[in-house]
């Protein structure tokens, strides 16, 4: 703070509490004017008088004790640049806290962190931490219940771009995960991006396929695309390319037919990040998430709707 703010802010409080005393010590020595409510001030409301007593003592005894503790405060505490006699401050307190939470906590983390990721899921601590830190750290990007939306892959199917397993999800939560989907407007001109398009259709299974069309597509396909993809369509998970034929999609755009979708991919390419957390949150939390996102596709899977 510049010293002109602190002098600003130590004078104006000092002001005010040098004024208060000012203020009691007047009203204190007023004149008792003549015996017991003889004498009123002449303020009049609705033919109540309002009589001109001194203050009741227990009364002022407390206004004085709350200058005092007042004077003792300001001498104690940080005001302006002055430090204070107790040495307080608001960034000493946080610290403080955060060697306390780490005491508290760093040995629940801990505990936990040496549980497998696949077997955290019966346990239900295991499981209100790690719900937490999805709340905090997650949910912007894959909604409060984990399902994902148009680019952010959900969560609590099992369907995976990377892989389900319990190392494997902590291993995209540690590092990151980018897939790198190509754009092939140029390569495959627009007649060509059409019918794979088409192909991709109908390897999803989808029911208005023009067939000659996709039978074009998939020789272009097996061409361009099954490197990544597999020759069955049904992607790799060491890639992060998707599993084109169970109709679940990371990139439909909502509000728009799926073909104009897969288009759209085709023409531009796609390359999702997965930003890493080893870093932010350390490998106790992010081996506890892992746990929580496991269980989330496991609820999935023992549900058959
Ligand atoms: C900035 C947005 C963002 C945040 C925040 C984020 N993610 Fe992701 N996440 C993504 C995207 C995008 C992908 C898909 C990456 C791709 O397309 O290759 C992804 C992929 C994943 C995957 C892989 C899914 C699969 O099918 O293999 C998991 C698991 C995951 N995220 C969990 C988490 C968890 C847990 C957190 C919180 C620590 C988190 N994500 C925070 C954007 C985000
Ligand atoms: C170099 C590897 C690679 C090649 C080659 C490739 N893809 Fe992809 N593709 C990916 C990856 C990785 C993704 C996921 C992108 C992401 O996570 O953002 C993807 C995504 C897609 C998607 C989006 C799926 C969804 O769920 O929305 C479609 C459709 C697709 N690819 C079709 C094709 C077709 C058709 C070809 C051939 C013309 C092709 N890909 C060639 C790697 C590849």
């Amino acid at each position: 703070m510049s010293s002109f703010w602190s002098f600003y802010i130590i004078a104006i409080t000092t002001i005010f509490l040098v004024g208060i005393v000012a203020l009691i010590h007047f009203t204190r020595r007023m004149p008792d004017p003549g015996g017991e409510g003889a004498q009123t001030t002449g303020h009049q409301f609705d033919g109540i008088e309002e009589y001109n007593n001194p203050l009741p003592k227990w009364w002022l005894n407390l206004f004085w004790a709350t200058i005092i503790f007042a004077v003792g405060y300001l001498i104690a505490m940080p005001v302006g640049n002055w430090k204070g006699l107790l040495g307080w401050s608001s960034v000493g307190q946080l610290t403080e806290d955060q060697v306390e939470h780490e005491r508290r906590y760093g040995e629940i983390y801990q505990r936990l962190a040496s549980i497998p990721v696949e077997e955290l899921k019966d346990n239900p601590q295991a499981m209100r931490v790690g719900a937490r830190l999805f709340e905090d750290n997650c949910a912007l990007c894959h909604g409060q219940a984990a399902t994902g939306s148009y680019g952010f892959p959900n969560l609590t199917d099992d369907d995976w771009l990377y892989g389900g397993s319990g190392d494997t999800i902590k291993t995209t939560l540690m590092a990151g995960r980018s897939g790198q989907m190509p754009a092939w407007g140029d390569a495959l001109g627009a007649a060509g991006v059409r019918a794979v398009t088409e192909y991709v259709m109908q390897l999803s299974g989808q029911d208005d396929v023009n067939t000659s069309l996709a039978s074009q597509g998939q020789a272009l396909f097996n061409a361009s695309c099954v490197a990544c993809h597999s020759q069955d369509g049904t992607g790799n998970q060491a890639l992060g390319a998707p599993n084109l034929t169970d109709n679940i999609w990371l990139y439909h755009i909502p509000g728009e037919t799926l073909r104009a979708s897969v288009q759209h991919t085709l023409e531009q390419g796609r390359s999702g990040r997965m930003p890493a957390w080893s870093g932010v949150l350390g490998e106790e939390r992010v081996h506890i998430l892992a746990g929580y996102v496991y269980s989330l596709s496991q609820e999935q899977a023992q549900d058959p709707q």
